[in-house]
């Protein structure tokens, strides 16, 4: 169970190791003050209806009550040990999982935590000013959660770094709080959480594509011969999926709307679409382009000898390793990758091992296609005749085999400015986002009420009815 009298709760005994207790006691007021600089905007003194997690297991690990957010209580939560554990890939598969830092590792784990770490203060930046324009009071308390979770993820990780990397880990602890997403001089380490997030269109997309992206990360992590950080891992992972369920929910809702007002007029153009005050499906499917594109960019390069050396060290594992039937060595397999030559996209096998990378991101491509194929039935149900597609791997690429190349939705190879003639019809162009920002000017916050531009979902939080109070403003 978690032990919550103690100034940070915890389920690893904290209470015993003082000078850890007190090395993160002291993050702790640093970390309030990146919450108060760059947490939800105005929210302070809100009463939010949140999920604290307050057991890590799998039936009954959170409770619901209102809670203030700069008083939740972000804490350390690592799944039970399992003492017969091994590592089970790579060249120390069936030995027993390291409970301290192998040294010869270090400064890789070191900067695999890091870089994990560092996604999760940035997205509640991206996310800080969509408060003032939520559709309803629902759909802002998920917000909210989604923004204290992500915080408790950045104390998940820093707790790995206090505990396991001496003076190192705790200067990196303080560049996490240090790093902004977007700014100039000191932005977040990976490019999609540089990314704005203008608009709630814009925040589902986020949390259905780059949640899952964190997902995918987590789930190869969670496979680590490190046991601490798998661990930690498993236990992010549960909360993890509220985060996705809010943008696959959200993009849906907005979907349904838009096919029902599409109907009840009549209407197919977009410009009448958007007279109607609801989002074009051709905007949805810009948006849906941009947001894949950049996070599966996340993945990194498709052929990686960082990626290999990861998996042979047993440091990160496969998309559920351990149920995948093979040798968990990889030695002598073979993935294909694509590249473009001779301005064609060409497909080769490459060693799997150096291939984990592009593995990795297919794997989370199956899981997206999925998804996009859930919001197309709604919009098969409306009776529209429209056709959500999932772009070709290589759009839009800016890391990667596909970098500097210029490759339609399609998967064709085009030449810059015939690539540049079209990019504002596959990509949101300004139009788009100043008709999404006019629909978001301001906030719809009466219980039970939402904006014209989106549906009700179909179910409250926690059983909750529709019209429930779930922000109070005070
Ligand atoms: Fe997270
Ligand atoms: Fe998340």
């Amino acid at each position: 169970m978690i032990n919550y009298t103690e100034k940070i709760p915890n389920n690893v005994d904290l209470g015993r190791d003082r000078v850890l207790q007190r090395a993160l006691e002291h993050w702790q007021p640093a970390y309030m003050g990146w919450w108060y600089d760059m947490g939800p905007n105005e929210s302070h003194n809100y009463e939010v209806y949140l999920r604290t997690a307050i057991s890590v297991e799998p039936d009954g690990w959170a409770q619901f009550d209102y809670v203030k957010m700069p008083e939740y209580r972000w804490g350390i939560f690592l799944q039970p040990r399992d003492e017969k554990r091994e590592v089970n890939f790579g060249i120390h598969k069936g030995q027993p999982v390291w409970q301290e830092v192998p040294g010869e590792y270090r400064s890789t784990l070191r900067r695999v935590i890091v870089t994990q770490g560092d996604t999760e203060p940035a997205s509640v930046e991206q996310q800080r000013m969509l408060g003032a324009s939520c559709p309803s009071m629902y759909d802002l308390r998920n917000i909210f959660q989604v923004n204290v979770e992500e915080g408790r993820h950045l104390w998940a990780m820093v707790y790995l770094l206090h505990r396991y990397f001496g003076r190192d880990g705790r200067e990196e602890a303080e560049s996490l709080l240090a790093r902004r997403s977007g700014d100039a001089d000191n932005p977040r380490i990976l490019g999609a959480f540089n990314e704005p997030t203008p608009d709630w269109l814009a925040f589902y997309m986020f949390t259905f594509f780059t949640d899952r992206d964190g997902k995918f990360q987590l789930c190869a992590l969670a496979e680590s011969g490190f046991d601490p950080l798998a661990r930690t891992c498993r236990f992010m992972l549960t909360e993890e999926a509220h985060h996705m369920f809010v943008g696959e929910t959200g993009v849906s809702r907005i979907i349904q709307r838009t096919c029902e007002v599409m109907k009840e007029n009549k209407v197919q153009d977009p410009s009448d679409v958007r007279a109607l005050g609801v989002i074009d499906l051709p905007t949805i499917q810009r948006y849906l382009n941009f947001h894949y594109s950049v996070t599966l960019d996340l993945y990194g390069s498709d052929v990686s000898s960082n990626a290999a050396n990861y998996y042979t060290s047993g440091l990160k594992g496969r998309f559920r390793e351990t149920k995948l039937e093979d040798d968990h060595v990889l030695r002598d397999t073979e993935y294909p990758v694509s590249e473009v030559v001779g301005g064609k996209i060409v497909t080769k096998n490459a060693p799997a091992l150096t291939a984990l990378n592009e593995r990795l991101r297919d794997d989370y491509i199956d899981e997206i296609a999925d998804g996009v194929g859930r919001w197309q039935r709604v919009i098969a149900n409306a009776g529209v005749p429209f056709w959500l597609t999932l772009p070709h791997k290589g759009f839009h690429r800016a890391i990667g085999n596909f970098a500097g190349h210029f490759i339609s939705p399609d998967g064709e190879v085009l030449g810059e400015e015939a690539w540049k003639n079209h990019k504002f019809e596959w990509l949101p162009n300004p139009k788009d986002h100043a008709y999404v920002q006019s629909l978001m000017s301001g906030r719809v916050v009466e219980p039970g009420k939402f904006a014209n531009w989106i549906a009700p979902p179909a179910r409250g939080i926690n059983n909750q009815p529709l019209n429930f109070e779930y922000v109070r403003f005070n």
